[in-house]
């Protein structure tokens, strides 16, 4: 018991703290029953601060549903001055209230006597998520309000998180070799949205927040939405600055005007301006449809572009030797940030919009923070630009390059010692789906490549505390010591074989497959020596992959390489784990063996009652509901027929649990 208190305490650890799991939801699961069983059927062991007390099944349903009060509506959007020319026309209104809108999460909070005491978000509009627990540890969400209003108060408003700690949080996932937070919208829905048992990643986010809607404001005497944002900050509640009451279309124009450039001083993600019609109490005659209300509108701008010029085309090697063509910027303020970098995806994208060093472009930010080239001013050429070509030889190793007849990417096929391959390669080992080293992030990679000590990516276990000495003091981002790096690369021996075959960088080969490849295997060498048949036989693998895989092993190098993982310690099996599924129909019912069985251990009949979603007890009681009894079954088939407990032979048990 005391064993699996530690592995289930590290592994909740690694799961709600730290983000990052090195065992799948139904083998956490599989060990929290074990443990939840030996504690019911020996209750005298069980220890208080056993974690099935403090963390259970919340991994998939973290958070309980809140109804709203009112719903929460969305916004019509309207693209141009003329579509705002119609909100005005249909509300002649005296005067309206312009608010920037802000990129974030839609959330309630509610306040009793002053105190905050639930937090939701939109979620379908009608019934929203219970954030509560969460936006606790958001330090911008006040605990209490300023002169504390009596009774119920309900606001709404927007998460976000400003650009600056999104940059710091990025650099630091960087650091760690963790996939990157695509905008700071996402990055603050995934803050908010994840296990509150994650209080120190919540709270080091920084998360901020603004109002903009006071919900029932007549019963607080106010009747136009500024006085609502008035009442909102003077009761201590984060109101955005930039808005402005403005008596007419034109003075609404202006606003949008002025702020079109303007908002990227405002240091976090805006899209629009929210245009309002002030005096509220004509808000429930101005009315709404089922999803937006009519009194106010969204006005959305533009994609930002900018124009700048390519001053060169190079060529970036990925992990599997694919080469993407990225245009070099004269650098150009781009939505807030600084750009001089846009990617080109691939050579049949260049050729069909004709992008040529020496080009004048239109570059835009998609969803994704890497700008890309939306259009050539063909106009402004000199007759000086060049036309794309893919280079013939690798920018990093000179190999040939290939183009395979049925694939749009050329690659380098020299997977075993590319150095930019390898570099990229070493990034996604230490991943987090792969071997979860932390600290080990693209540029220390790329050092540790060009030190020349490393040649494949188990090498990285043979370097020394001052290998990697060396190593960082080249790199600006360094987040690990030298010391921490080596118990980092010591600890990840023990990781799963699904993460060494993530890590092994197999083509078409990511932590799923490879979940299903472990599943299926069992270990590593009935992986290594599997025909490309029965790889493509596995449901959910498909011929592409199993082709790759296949490749893959056959590869001497490759094949040396898992010898030396072998040679280091690595785990090259796993217990084979069955599918677990909470409702096999056997949810809820305990089952006792006694006696020998026939065509099975006791421990695989009771890993058929587990897989069914039922418990198995080694003692009989009232509460047991089946004894299932084997050859010379003895006192405990006698203690069910006293207790009037239902028994079963091996064959009507065969029977219960065929599937
Ligand atoms: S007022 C009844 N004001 O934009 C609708 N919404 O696209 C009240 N948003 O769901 C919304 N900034 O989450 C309002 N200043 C602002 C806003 C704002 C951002 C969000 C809000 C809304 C979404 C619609």
């Amino acid at each position: 018991m005391n064993e699996l208190y530690e592995l289930v305490k590290h592994h909740a650890g690694l799961y709600y703290d730290e983000d990052s799991p090195e065992i799948s939801d139904a083998e956490y699961d599989a060990l929290v029953r074990e443990l939840r069983q030996l504690e019911a059927d020996y209750p005298q062991y069980a220890r208080k601060d056993s974690p099935t007390q403090t963390v259970g099944g919340e991994v998939s349903s973290l958070f309980a549903k809140v109804e709203h009060s009112t719903p929460m509506l969305s916004l019509d959007n309207v693209f141009t001055p003329d579509e705002l020319e119609n909100f005005f026309s249909r509300n002649d209104a005296e005067g309206f209230v312009c608010e920037m809108k802000i990129d974030g999460l839609a959330v309630s909070l509610i306040y009793e006597d002053g105190i905050f005491v639930r937090g939701a978000t939109r979620g379908n509009g009608r019934v929203g998520e219970d954030v509560t627990e969460n936006l606790m540890l958001v330090d911008a969400v006040p605990k209490t309000l300023n002169d504390a209003p009596s009774g119920r108060v309900e606001v709404r408003g927007e998460v976000l998180m400003t650009w600056e700690r999104f940059n710091a949080v990025n650099a630091a996932r960087e650091a760690k070799g963790e996939k990157l937070f695509a905008n700071p919208r996402n990055a603050a829905a995934g803050t908010l949205r994840q296990s509150a048992k994650n209080n120190h990643v919540i709270s080091e986010r920084g998360l901020d927040i603004f109002l903009y809607y006071l919900v029932d404001a007549e019963k607080f005497g106010v009747t136009t939405q500024s006085g609502a944002l008035s009442w909102l900050a003077e009761h201590g509640l984060p109101v955005q600055t930039a808005y402005k009451v403005c008596d007419d279309i034109e003075s609404v124009n202006e606003f949008v005007e002025k702020w079109h450039e303007e908002r990227y001083n405002l240091g976090y993600v805006t899209d629009g301006v929210v245009v309002k019609v002030n005096d509220l109490t004509r808000w429930p005659e101005i009315g709404a449809t089922s999803h937006a209300p009519r009194w106010a509108v969204a006005y959305k701008y533009p994609p930002e572009e900018a124009r700048t010029r390519i001053t060169d085309i190079v060529i970036s090697v990925g992990r599997t030797g694919v080469l993407t063509p990225v245009a070099i910027l004269e650098p150009v303020r781009l939505a807030g940030t600084q750009v001089s970098r846009a990617g080109l995806h691939n050579a049949d994208e260049v050729a069909r919009k004709d992008i040529r060093k020496g080009d004048i472009v239109n570059v835009r930010k998609a969803a994704e923070i890497i700008p890309e080239v939306v259009s050539v001013d063909k106009e402004a050429r000199t007759g000086n630009e060049e036309v794309f070509a893919m280079p013939e030889r690798c920018p990093a190793c000179d190999s040939e390059i290939v183009k395979l007849p049925n694939e749009t990417a050329y690659r380098c096929p020299n997977r075993a010692s590319c150095p930019a391959q390898l570099t990229e390669s070493l990034k996604y080992f230490a991943s987090r789906d792969g071997m979860n080293i932390k600290g080990i992030g693209k540029s220390l990679a790329k050092h540790l490549t060009a030190s020349g000590k490393i040649h494949k990516l188990s090498d990285i276990y043979t370097l020394t505390l001052d290998d990697f000495v060396e190593a960082l003091s080249k790199d600006k981002v360094r987040t690990k010591s030298a010391e921490n790096i080596l118990a980092e690369l010591e600890a990840s021996k023990s990781r799963t074989l699904a993460n060494l075959i993530t890590a092994l960088g197999i083509t078409e080969v990511g932590k799923n497959t490879a979940e299903l490849l472990t599943e299926h295997f069992g270990n590593i060498d009935a992986l290594m020596n599997a025909s490309e048949e029965d790889l493509a036989g596995i449901e959910g693998v498909g011929e592409v992959t199993a082709r790759y895989v296949h490749e893959f092993f056959r590869n001497d190098d490759n094949r040396a390489m898992i010898e030396d993982f072998r040679a280091m310690g690595f785990r090259m099996g796993e217990a084979k784990i069955e599918a677990v599924s909470s409702d096999g129909g056997l949810a809820g019912k305990t089952f006792v063996f006694t006696g020998a069985l026939e065509t099975m251990t006791r421990d695989e009949a009771g890993d058929r009652v587990k897989a069914l979603g039922g418990r198995v007890s080694s003692a009989v009681s009232k509460k047991t509901d089946y004894v299932v009894a084997g050859d010379k079954a003895g006192s405990k088939l006698k203690k069910a027929e006293s207790l009037g407990v239902k028994t079963l032979t091996e064959a009507e048990f065969l029977e219960m649990t065929a599937t």
